[in-house]
């Protein structure tokens, strides 16, 4: 990458904190996107920023992210936290780079983590101590989403509106399309939040993991393990592109009977990430599904992997997608 390239994301970084929009010159004004032409992230005409609204093509974090977890527990089943029978858990909708690296925190003037990192790019980071997200959803009368959420996007350890909170922050202010402009001068505080969360719903509600796995013979056990290869071909199936999938636990060489000591990767299944590109805005739901570029930090070996069961009390039967 050209040394202008890096001045000129370095400029906008900047801007993003002090104006609190992540391009100082997107106005509120005459956003229509039904009426512009459907740009894909990430292709040659998505880097005309120029000739193209950054409200209707995501120009920001191109490379989009629905990502989603398997828990076997949650922490906090004594507050009714519970995960959601036969189905993973929603993480969330990241908009990385096209590169594939990655933006975080862009706008600090929308803040709403308790446990944020200490600094980004050079600026100190508040930890929010305020009214949690879900009062926000609560205001905006949107109980039914409240609900849904707090059945499927369920955290490990905290509560799951401290993730939401987390997950808004750290990713959902880094995207052209949910910036706080693009909704126009009649924007109401928390807009482009619920719009987030109800688009990163419907990312997920089109990404059956459980199902998808199941349909292909592959079912939580603690008694049989799996091979990284055949879960990944189980999913490409249905998706129509490699996802990330996660581990964490072991390193595979450190297993006792290993029979692979080359192989460090890890041992329980615990993430995927769905990778694809936008086509128009994310919130419209024209995607084009792409391969994962990040390589999977589990083992390698023919069944090194756990697809763990859960722990029954830490799971309740769910009614609805
Ligand atoms: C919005 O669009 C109208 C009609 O094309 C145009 O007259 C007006 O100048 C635009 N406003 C802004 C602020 O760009
Ligand atoms: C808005 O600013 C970006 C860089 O911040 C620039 O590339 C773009 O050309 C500008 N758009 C207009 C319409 O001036
Ligand atoms: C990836 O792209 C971003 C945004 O254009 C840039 O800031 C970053 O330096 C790039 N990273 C790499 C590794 O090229
Ligand atoms: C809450 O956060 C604000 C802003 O960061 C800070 O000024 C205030 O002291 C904090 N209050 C408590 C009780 O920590
Ligand atoms: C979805 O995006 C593709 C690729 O840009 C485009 O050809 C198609 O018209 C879009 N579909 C809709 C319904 O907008
Ligand atoms: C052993 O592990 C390495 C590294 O993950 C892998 O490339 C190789 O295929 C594995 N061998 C067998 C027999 O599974
Ligand atoms: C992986 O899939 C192959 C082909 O269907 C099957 O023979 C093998 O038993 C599977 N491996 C594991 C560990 O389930
Ligand atoms: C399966 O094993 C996991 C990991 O050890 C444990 O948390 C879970 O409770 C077990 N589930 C059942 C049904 O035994």
């Amino acid at each position: 990458m050209s040394s202008t390239a890096k001045v000129f994301v370095g400029i906008l970084s900047v801007a993003a904190f002090a104006k609190a929009a992540l391009y100082s010159n997107t106005t509120k004004f005459n956003h229509t996107c039904a009426i512009k032409p459907t740009i894909q992230s990430c292709s040659i005409a998505a880097l005309d920023l120029a000739n193209l609204d950054t409200c209707c093509t995501e120009t920001y974090g191109g490379q989009l992210l629905s990502t989603q977890f398997w828990d076997t527990y949650t922490g906090r089943e004594d507050e009714g936290q519970l995960l959601p029978k036969k189905h993973w858990t929603l993480h969330g909708l990241w908009p990385d780079y096209c590169n594939g690296s990655y933006p975080q925190y862009c706008d600090l003037s929308r803040q709403y983590d308790r446990e944020p990192p200490h600094e980004v790019n050079g600026q100190r980071v508040q930890p929010y101590n305020g009214t949690g997200v879900d009062t926000f959803i609560k205001d905006w009368d949107r109980y039914d989403l409240l609900d849904w959420m707090n059945k499927f996007w369920v955290s490990q350890g905290q509560p799951s509106a401290d993730f939401w909170a987390h997950e808004f922050s750290k990713h959902a202010t880094c995207y052209s399309t949910f910036d706080v402009p693009c909704y126009g001068p009649k924007y109401r505080q928390h807009e482009e939040m619920i719009d987030f969360f109800d688009t990163a719903v419907s990312f997920y509600r089109n990404l059956p993991t459980y199902d998808w796995l199941a349909a292909e013979g592959i079912v939580p056990s603690n008694k049989t393990q799996y091979s990284l290869k055949n879960i990944t071909a189980a999913l490409k199936k249905h998706y129509g592109a490699v996802p990330y999938l996660g581990c964490y636990g072991e390193q595979y060489s450190q297993v006792q009977g290993s029979k692979n000591t080359s192989d460090h990767g890890l041992t329980v299944l615990s993430e995927v990430w769905y990778f694809s590109y936008a086509n128009g805005r994310p919130q419209d739901g024209n995607v084009t599904h792409i391969d994962s570029t990040a390589p999977s930090s589990c083992a390698h070996t023919d069944g090194a992997i756990w697809y763990y069961e859960r722990t029954p009390s830490s799971e309740r039967p769910v009614h609805h997608k």
